[in-house]
């Protein structure tokens, strides 16, 4: 059934965004002066637009929660 496949399909990327924002703290990117790199919005043009890459830190504000995700994707 397609509908429960895209239900879960969404879910799935719920659950994930959900774990991403409880275990990291996303933020600006720095430069080797410690001064942060302001992101520039910039876009690929055509049919499917989607964000150029851009530089950004990824730091985990709980160690005990990134201990769980570990061994929960360790045992898949
Ligand atoms: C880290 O996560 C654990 C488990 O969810 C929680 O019990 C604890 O309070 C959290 N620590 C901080 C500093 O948020």
């Amino acid at each position: 059934m397609p509908l429960a496949g895209h239900w879960f399909a969404e879910n799935g990327l719920w659950t994930t965004f959900a774990t991403i924002l409880a275990v990291l703290r996303i933020d600006h990117a720095k430069d080797s002066n410690g001064d942060r790199i302001d992101v520039k919005p910039e876009y690929t043009t055509g049919l499917a637009i989607h964000p150029e890459p851009f530089h950004c830190s990824f730091e985990v504000v709980n160690t005990t929660r990134e201990a769980h995700i570990r061994a929960m994707m360790n045992s898949k």
